[in-house]
């Protein structure tokens, strides 16, 4: 945190966009990022896997200056396992990014902790890199609990990382009930969860990587818009955010970077 590197600006799409709105959105968010300063921020989009040839095509073509990420993805190389994706085929893809454990998935398709954990150094083996949410949901934070259970879902994500690569992970706080809800964390909050997440990412280093620990990239997510989203990196110390429904359209997403990008 804190270490001076490119802040990473992420757009989940989640369930939106087919393969042809994908194109069309990403050639509209160009032209509006070319009048954007890119040498400080990282943009990634995260569409659907079905759109991820297209977006590739598109983006190599037109050499358009966003990376690829995916939602999710499977442990597994290949196998038996009707409707996954493997890190194997989105590496293909030139993916760059992985979402892993969002809590959408943990929620409505009941991802366990051991399901992420296994899918950490998956996503690795292929020289992609994770982005691990985190967040507690809303009873957990009225009682007290959001650094316990930040603490305890980073450690479970990192078990079976070797410490090497522990570095390489980059997590999102996403408290659940600040996602799609127009409630964003405080900047205050951020602090917090950055803190902790760095100090849970020290201990799964076990002493070993804990200077390269330290700069372990962490993401805002929840509720960003163009107007809180400078906010964010500048006070809230984070190194980029996790983006959804304002992700939808160029307009609103090409205003985030640029926010970010002007405090960068
Ligand atoms: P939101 O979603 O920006 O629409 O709140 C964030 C996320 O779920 O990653």
């Amino acid at each position: 945190m804190g270490t001076g590197i490119n802040k990473l600006i992420c757009g989940n799409w989640k369930m939106h966009h087919d393969h042809l709105q994908a194109v069309s959105t990403l050639q509209a968010l160009s032209l509006r990022l070319q009048a954007a300063n890119l040498s400080k921020v990282e943009v990634v989009v995260h569409p659907p896997f079905v759109d991820l040839r297209s977006c590739q095509t598109v983006i190599e073509d037109r050499h358009i200056p966003v990376l690829l990420g995916a939602q999710n993805c499977h442990s597994e190389d290949s196998g038996a396992y009707t409707g996954e994706v493997s890190p194997a085929m989105l590496a293909r893809l030139a993916v760059s990014y992985v979402i892993v454990g969002h809590s959408e998935r943990r929620r409505l398709f009941h991802e366990s902790d051991a399901d992420i954990a296994a899918k950490v150094p998956a996503v690795l083996r292929y020289g992609m890199t994770p982005i691990v949410c985190v967040g507690e949901d809303e009873q957990e934070r009225d009682a007290g609990r959001t650094m316990e259970r930040l603490e305890s879902q980073v450690s479970i994500s990192l078990s079976k990382v070797k410490k090497v690569g522990i570095p390489s992970v980059v997590f999102a706080y996403e408290p659940l009930w600040a996602i799609g809800s127009g409630n964003p964390a405080t900047t205050e909050d951020a602090l917090v969860a950055r803190d902790t997440i760095a100090r849970a990412v020290a201990r799964a280093s076990r002493g070993v990587a804990v200077e390269k620990g330290s700069g372990t990239r962490v993401l805002y997510g929840g509720s960003v818009v163009p107007e809180n989203a400078a906010d964010f990196v500048k006070k809230g110390g984070m190194d980029g955010l996790l983006v959804g429904g304002a992700s939808l359209s160029p307009e609103s997403f090409a205003a985030i970077v640029e926010a970010v990008a002007a405090v960068s």
